[in-house]
């Protein structure tokens, strides 16, 4: 009889089922592909920051080294290598995922997890072999699978998700995107910087679709477009169809239907909650409206004894959020204090520069009513930004009118998402802006543009 049996192994399962061993329980973790990881390690953040970091390099070789005086004839591609490069850190990460069930004790099984009753998990391979485990407890990690719009099939050739988008043998000529998220911006930046036309579809007035900052969305949409990213904003895409391996996509923009051609058309339009085949049913579980299992903040579902974390409850789909969601969930079981605040979780889109969020908006603070104070640094008047050649952007932190506590920290530019890092502790610890400011930030680092942005809150930047 298992304490805990964990159905998935992306961040929340993997990290959930390593914390109970640690705390004497005894679990198992079930993932019905080969590898344990889920879509992060396999098809999501991992793949996609290798192919981020190897076509940064390839542009920046391309583009920018003759500015720091270095001249190369010719920067040629090698996708097949670049390719197998992301494949190697791939298979790299999730070997390392069972070396640590096996450190840590976790019996992990390869197969479909599918609840029978409260205490039982039957897991069936694809050899359609069944194994029974017992068990006192249940953990929900099955995370998501990207939406499917209608009118607009995934073929996995021409018309794909961001996996298929993962693989692509050839840099297309033209790639359109649906949607200007993370997903779109992301792999529309990578393919865009080996050599193709981007054009992006986006439904909203703005990019980003109100997740960050909009001054942020504002600014990344200019510098996206001057990396020669296309937006059409306003467009409602309609269907889409190949016709002599060309997509055609039809869209509705400035009260026009109109059409555009591209070699290939990656759909980037959210995740859904992935619970098929499940059996939430043999347990009376329904989900929400929107497909999510709903929890209450000790992750307990409506089941006694059945927890859900990650991408398959309602909030946002973070790996590092799964994580710490994972975390909590476990030690809660162990009657551990803790708890996620979700005010303190960092949001960073790895584009070139990337943008990093954390705690509230300036939308937000408004429409709580809530009186803050502003302070905000350029990276042009940052030493270390000048000396890498990459001055675009700037940090924002928002800090309580009264208290000074600080309620959000926005930042676009090179490595805002290590940056982001300290304010996101700073919000954890319930920090001044102030704290912030009188804390020494070594010379000359890019951190320091988070000192100066805390130093304005009190209107005394100091070098500029
Ligand atoms: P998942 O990682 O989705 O794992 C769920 C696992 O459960 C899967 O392996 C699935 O096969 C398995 N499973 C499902 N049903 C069953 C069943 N019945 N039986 C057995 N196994 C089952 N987030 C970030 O924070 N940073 C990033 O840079 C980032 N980049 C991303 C890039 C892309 C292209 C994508 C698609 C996503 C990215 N994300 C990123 C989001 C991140 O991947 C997810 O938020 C995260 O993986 C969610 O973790 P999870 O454990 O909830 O679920
Ligand atoms: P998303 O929710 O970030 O963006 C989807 C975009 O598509 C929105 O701007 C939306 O307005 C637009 N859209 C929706 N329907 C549309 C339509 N019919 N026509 C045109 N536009 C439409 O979703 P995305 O990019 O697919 O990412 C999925 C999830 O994966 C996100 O929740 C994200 O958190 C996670 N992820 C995280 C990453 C990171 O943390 N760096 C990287 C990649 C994914």
């Amino acid at each position: 009889m298992y304490d805990l049996v964990v159905i998935g192994s992306g961040p929340g399962g993997y990290i959930a089922s390593i914390r109970a061993a640690q705390l004497d329980m005894k679990v198992a973790c079930v993932e019905r592909y080969p590898t344990f990881g889920g879509t992060c390690l396999n098809v999501g953040c991992i793949p996609s920051k290798a192919l981020l970091e190897s076509s940064e390099r390839f542009a920046e070789a391309r583009d920018h080294f003759a500015d720091h005086g270095i001249e190369i004839d010719e920067v040629s591609l090698n996708l097949e290598k670049m390719l197998a490069r992301k494949n190697q850190v791939v298979s790299s990460l999730v070997q390392g995922i069972d070396f640590l069930f096996n450190k840590n004790g976790v019996d992990g099984y390869h197969g479909w997890g599918t609840i029978i009753d409260e205490n039982t998990v039957e897991v069936t391979d694809d050899d359609g072999e069944t194994q029974t485990l017992e068990t006192k407890r249940i953990l929900i990690a099955t995370g998501s699978k990207p939406f499917e719009l209608p009118g607009v099939e995934f073929d996995k050739e021409n018309i794909v998700d961001s996996t298929a988008a993962l693989e692509f043998e050839e840099v297309p000529e033209h790639l359109v995107v649906i949607g200007a998220g993370v997903i779109g911006l992301e792999l529309g930046s990578v393919w865009g910087r080996l050599g193709a036309e981007v054009t992006v579809l986006e439904y909203l007035p703005e990019i980003l679709g109100g997740r960050m900052d909009t001054q942020l969305a504002k600014t990344a949409q200019r510098l996206f477009k001057r990396q020669g990213i296309e937006f059409v904003l306003q467009a409602e895409v309609t269907g889409a169809e190949v016709e002599d391996g060309k997509v055609i996509t039809t869209y509705k923009h400035d009260g026009e239907e109109k059409t555009i051609e591209s070699d290939k058309l990656l759909v980037g339009i959210g995740r859904r909650p992935f619970t098929d085949n499940l059996g939430l049913e043999n347990i009376g579980l329904d989900t929400n409206d929107r497909g999510f299992i709903e929890v209450n903040e000790h992750y307990e579902t409506s089941v006694d004894g059945v927890y859900a974390i990650g991408d398959v409850i309602p909030g946002p789909m973070l790996a590092h959020l799964a994580e710490h969601e994972g975390v909590v969930c476990v030690e809660r079981m162990n009657d551990i204090a803790g708890h996620v605040n979700y005010d303190a979780i960092p949001d960073v889109v790895y584009t070139h520069p990337e943008i990093a969020s954390v705690g509230k908006t300036e939308a937000e603070l408004k429409e709580e009513g809530v009186e803050y104070k502003t302070g905000k640094f350029p990276f042009k008047a940052n030493g270390r930004a000048r000396a890498l050649n990459d001055t675009d952007g700037f940090c924002k932190i928002l800090a309580d009118a009264d208290t000074d506590r600080i309620l959000g920290a926005h930042i676009i530019g090179p490595r805002a998402g290590d940056l982001i890092a300290e304010l996101a502790v700073a919000c954890e610890f319930h920090s001044s802006a102030e704290d912030i400011a009188r804390s020494s930030h070594a010379h000359p680092t890019l951190a320091e543009i988070v000192k100066e942005a805390a130093l304005d809150v009190d209107d005394r930047k100091l070098n500029l």
